[in-house]
């Protein structure tokens, strides 16, 4: 699947994988503001980003556990996800995310 990221300076970076997750693709390819610091296990929210309006039924809501780590971020929104907890796949294909770190 193809995802764009659009960091806080508004980068635009676009990034391509078929497995994984979407914070590991983030980390390949350097996009600023997700840092992935404990290593993908939902327990630090660097990874945090806004899904896109138009996509965020594709991609889908947080599970329990990443909804209150999420809550309890500056930056929450009702489109928020760690993307460490979203996996790469078809189903995602051609989503926007906007870093909120
Ligand atoms: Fe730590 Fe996602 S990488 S919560």
């Amino acid at each position: 699947a193809k995802i764009t990221f659009i960091t806080s300076d508004n980068e635009e970076i676009v990034a391509e994988a078929t497995s994984g997750t979407v914070m590991e693709l983030a980390k390949e390819n350097n996009v600023n503001g997700i840092d992935g610091d404990c290593g993908g296990v939902c327990s630090c929210a660097t990874c945090h980003v806004h899904v896109a309006e138009e996509d965020f039924e594709k991609v889908g809501a947080p599970g329990e556990i990443e909804a209150d780590m999420l809550e309890l971020e500056d930056n929450y929104n009702e489109r928020s996800r760690l993307c460490c907890q979203i996996d790469m796949s078809d189903a995602i294909d051609g989503v926007t995310l906007y870093v909120a770190n």
